[in-house]
């Protein structure tokens, strides 16, 4: 069962209510719609499939920071990933147990290390400069850093480059030859660093599972040879980046329980204790962002669905040529006719589209109109360019009723920023 589903006579409903009939109740903007239920359920899937392993969830909050949204994922039992001080300021106030949480990056800043070791979450080592900041955040705080060796195990994740991250030359992690160095680093430094284990992340939207299969044989060799040198590590992350179905064409993607059976046997062989980072395989499915169509037009050879929301609100078709399937809410008037359609928004710009070519019953003004699968790296990338505020967001309760999780940006917030200068 998926919380978004077409009515036999045609209407896309969120759980049990029409979404044609939200657009009623709520703000004329365009606005993101969850299910709650939903998240739970994709919880749900990866607590089943890692049944009988030692484990950590890690939500990698990157991909959706609604401050509901990760009480709700908290409250399921999920750890965090966090990639600045904001991130995980905001993981401690929603109330997540440091101990589960995990602070990545290539590029951590002393002040943001300072307030990890303070918490107590454990810290990705990326760098040789990132050692030594973690030291000094480690003295800083008085306190001893729980840390992982972030390796980039030079495996291709066969996805668009912008978000491939463990191939050898990107910016992520340390390499291979470099190893015996950091454990030397680690090393000296006992009152500072305790090492508890190794990390990757190959990049996001992964569809091949034989990809973390072959990266996690790679990183238990690594774990071998660490622990070979009298190092106590109990903890292989093997990272996130599973994907999802985009494209809504009957694929048959690898689940979570795929993903984590790839990897069991080798976890289980070597006693140790597996984290993940999902952020897109547990957020993205859960939310639409729904829009109005303000008009059609044609021009050239192109025939246009111009709508209220745009780049501004969800940038990843413009950023990477991503998929979003789009969808009327409401059935189409019988002599509709069929086109096809690049469906854009208003920013001053032809990157501006939600989606090109796509086939779709010619819409009246007014028409609802949704981009699906708009629960990760959507509302989080949002900008306000030209002015559009960032929009509101609801979600769809388990009681089946409708709230708002997050209030709309206004005109008003924006020239807050410029108040008594
Ligand atoms: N762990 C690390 C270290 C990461 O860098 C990321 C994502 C994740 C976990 C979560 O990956 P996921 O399970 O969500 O694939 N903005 C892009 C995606 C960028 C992903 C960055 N890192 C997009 O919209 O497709």
């Amino acid at each position: 069962h998926h919380c978004f589903s077409k009515s036999e006579d045609g209407y896309l409903y969120c759980e049990g209510l029409r979404v044609d009939e939200i657009m009623e109740s709520v703000e004329k903007r365009p606005f993101y719609l969850y299910s709650k239920p939903q998240i739970t359920r994709n919880v749900e899937a990866y607590k089943n499939a890692l049944e009988g392993l030692t484990s950590i969830i890690g939500y990698a909050i990157k991909a959706n920071n609604n401050y509901k949204i990760l009480e709700h994922l908290k409250n399921l039992g999920c750890g965090a990933v966090l990639v600045s001080g904001n991130e995980l300021k905001l993981a401690l106030r929603a109330g997540f147990d440091p101990t589960r949480c995990i602070f990545n990056g290539n590029g951590k800043i002393l002040e943001d290390l300072v307030l990890a070791a303070e918490a107590g979450v454990f810290v990705n080592i990326d760098s040789e400069f990132d050692l030594e900041n973690i030291v000094a955040a480690a003295r800083i705080a008085g306190k001893r850093v729980n840390v992982l060796l972030r390796i980039n195990p030079d495996v291709d994740p066969q996805v668009h480059p912008y978000v491939a991250t463990g191939n050898k030359n990107s910016k992520f992690g340390i390499r291979n030859e470099k190893l015996q160095w950091f454990l030397d680093a680690v090393k000296e430094h006992p009152v500072e660093l305790k090492l508890v284990g190794a990390h990757c992340h190959l990049g996001s939207t992964i569809t091949k599972v034989d990809i973390f299969r072959d990266a996690a044989t790679i990183m238990v060799n690594y774990i071998d040879e660490i622990r070979a040198q009298g190092f106590e590590i109990d903890y292989l992350n093997i990272g996130g980046g599973l994907g999802i179905d985009y494209y809504h064409a009957g694929a048959i993607l690898p689940k979570p329980r795929d993903l984590i059976d790839t990897v069991r046997e080798l976890v289980l062989s070597r006693g140790l204790k597996l984290i993940i980072e999902p952020g897109r395989s547990l957020i993205a499915n859960t939310c639409c962002l729904v829009n109005r169509v303000t008009g059609v037009k044609t021009n050239g050879s192109k025939n246009f669905i111009v709508i209220d929301g745009s780049m501004a609100e969800l940038i990843r078709p413009s950023l990477y040529d991503a998929y979003q399937h789009i969808e009327l809410v409401s059935p189409a008037p019988a002599n509709a006719e069929i086109a096809t359609f690049d469906v854009v928004g208003p920013v001053c710009e032809s990157a501006d589209f939600l989606g090109k070519g796509r086939e779709l019953p010619t819409p009246a003004k007014g028409t609802g109109l949704v981009v699906h699968d708009a629960g990760a790296y959507c509302m989080s990338m949002a900008s306000t360019y030209n002015l559009k505020m960032r929009p509101p967001e609801y979600w769809v309760e388990d009681d089946g009723s409708l709230s708002k999780i997050r209030h709309g940006e206004t005109f008003e917030d924006h020239i807050r920023f410029f108040e008594g200068l």
